[in-house]
């Protein structure tokens, strides 16, 4: 959580302006809430000694360097957060026409700068963008591999002997699996803009990341337009969804003027608590109607497979559209009480109620906890929540042969997964498959088809999976037994050597 200067600013910052942004964060008690980093994106560099390589700041933006801009956020008890690039070139210098700007990115320097940025300033962020590594985002035609560059620059940060330097990997699309051995959080979309169609495409786009986001790392959903140009409604569902999917939360406008309904929504203590949960969870769509657009989602929060849960009923259409919800089908049963985040609420159901409905204005969402009397075992796990090992967003998928999340109006929710098998890691898991009791259960796996040429093995917990090929299909469902313990399980679907079939979901009983 904190706040970040391209939104509002882009290469147009000074030290004067980060100053006062910081101040700002203190002054209006959004430190009190948790926001904490001040982040200097891109604007910052004034080219390199061509002698030494050192890197230059800005003579005219920050002529006293960076270093009293680091102190000052420092001494209001704030972290500091830089930004670079993985190649020669940042974004700014071509797309901002940054011209002083040209071949200060990390590449070629990674020690230096890191040393520089971490040992010698103290900063405690670095954001890394790729502009100067893809061969279409710069003026080099440098085409670097970013898992090979991502993974060198980490290696450099840990050489200053800082080990609580975070990294933000900045891809614009979700990068591969590799990304969470090395970064906290990584962009999973291109630039956000402050209109209604670029909230609505990330979000759309974060939909079926879930898998990815744990254990500390999460989906970049990019820094928040909040209490810039979005309606009302816009800036809540853009809020209230980068905290429910545990988005990095970067305010992106001018501090110093925020309006009285910007600053209540940024320091909403109960959504930000959902962002801040110590599971870490990203939510997941647990409903899609594919007749009105709208969708639900969930995760649990406090405590895995406990009481309380986070939902959103989401509505991205122009029009007011109904969204709706049983509590069976949020694994809650018994009496269940409901609590507005936005409104800070509780609700009144009415009696007998066994579910949600609400009409949700265009663009609009609302988001609850619920607290339920009983936690009821979760029966259907879809594909597109699983992880795939080999998932990324960088190359086509069908030409290097990894696994993908499709739209498919005939599977349920409208996804499945497709391209799986083939070699080891290109399998699909459920990583989250929660039972009260050890026990056998029965296990059903639907596929779309079941092509002759394909198998499908089904492993729970690491053990050595069952095999199954057509013949053992009945209408493209496969059945099976697995054992499974008490807590947390994996069941994996794999084939190491040819094609699998697509998945839908599995069903559990
Ligand atoms: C890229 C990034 C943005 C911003 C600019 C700076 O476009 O995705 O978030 O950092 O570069 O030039």
């Amino acid at each position: 959580m904190g706040w970040s200067s391209w939104n509002t600013y882009r290469v147009n910052i000074s030290d004067s302006l980060i100053m006062q942004q910081a101040d700002a964060m203190v002054a209006k008690g959004l430190h009190k809430m948790g926001y904490k980093y001040i982040n200097i994106d891109d604007g910052y560099f004034g080219g390199r000694n061509q002698k030494s390589g050192r890197l230059l700041i800005h003579p005219t933006r920050f002529p006293r360097g960076l270093k009293p801009v680091v102190e000052h956020i420092h001494g209001l008890g704030l972290k500091a957060g830089i930004y670079s690039d993985a190649g020669a070139n940042t974004c700014g210098c071509k797309y901002d026409n940054d011209t002083i700007a040209r071949g200060v990115g990390l590449y070629g320097h990674d020690q230096q700068d890191a040393d520089m940025f971490f040992k010698e300033l103290g900063f405690d962020f670095i954001k890394i963008d790729f502009c100067g590594g893809s061969s279409t985002g710069n003026n080099d035609y440098l085409a670097l591999d970013p898992q090979e560059r991502y993974t060198a620059i980490r290696q450099a940060i840990l050489n200053t002997g800082r080990k609580d330097v975070r990294m933000n990997v900045c891809r614009w699309n979700y990068p591969g699996t590799w990304v969470k051995d090395i970064a906290q959080s990584w962009r999973m979309s291109h630039d956000i803009s402050a209109r209604w169609s670029s909230v609505k495409d990330i979000i759309q786009q974060n939909l079926y990341l879930s898998a990815y986001a744990k254990d500390g790392h999460y989906n970049d959903m990019d820094m928040l337009e909040v209490g810039r140009m979005l309606t009302a409604e816009e800036d809540r569902t853009h809020f209230g969804i980068w905290c429910i999917m545990s988005s990095p939360l970067l305010i992106g406008c001018d501090m110093t003027k925020l309006k009285p309904e910007t600053l209540e929504l940024l320091k909403n203590q109960e959504l930000i608590a959902l962002n801040q949960d110590s599971l870490g969870l990203q939510a997941y769509v647990a409903k899609h109607n594919q007749k009105n657009g709208t969708y639900v989602l969930v995760k649990d929060i406090l405590q895995t497979h406990g009481l309380t849960r986070a939902v959103a009923l989401y509505n991205p259409t122009d029009v007011p559209t109904s969204v709706s919800i049983d509590f069976a089908d949020l694994e809650l049963g018994g009496q269940v009480k409901v609590r507005d985040v936005f409104a800070r609420t509780d609700i009144k159901l009415s009696k007998g109620a066994v579910g949600l409905e609400e009409t949700v204005p265009a663009h609009g969402c609302r988001i609850y906890t619920l607290t339920a009397s009983k936690r009821l075992t979760r029966k259907r796990y879809e594909a597109e929540t699983a992880w795939l090992s080999a998932y990324q967003e960088l190359y086509n998928a069908k030409a290097i042969g990894t696994a993908y999340y499709e739209k498919d109006s005939l599977c349920s929710g409208g996804m499945k997964v497709t391209n799986l098998g083939h070699r080891p890691d290109n399998d699909l898991q459920w990583q989250d498959v929660y039972v009260e009791e050890d026990g056998l259960y029965q296990i059903t796996v639907k596929c779309p088809s079941f092509p002759n040429e394909a198998q499908l093995y089904i492993a729970e917990n690491c053990e050595a999976g069952q095999r199954f090929t057509p013949k053992d299909s009945s209408d493209d469902n496969i059945s099976v037994q697995l054992r499974l313990r008490k807590g947390q399980n994996t069941i994996r679907l794999y084939n190491d050597h040819g094609p699998m079939p697509e998945i839908d979901y599995m069903k559990m009983e």
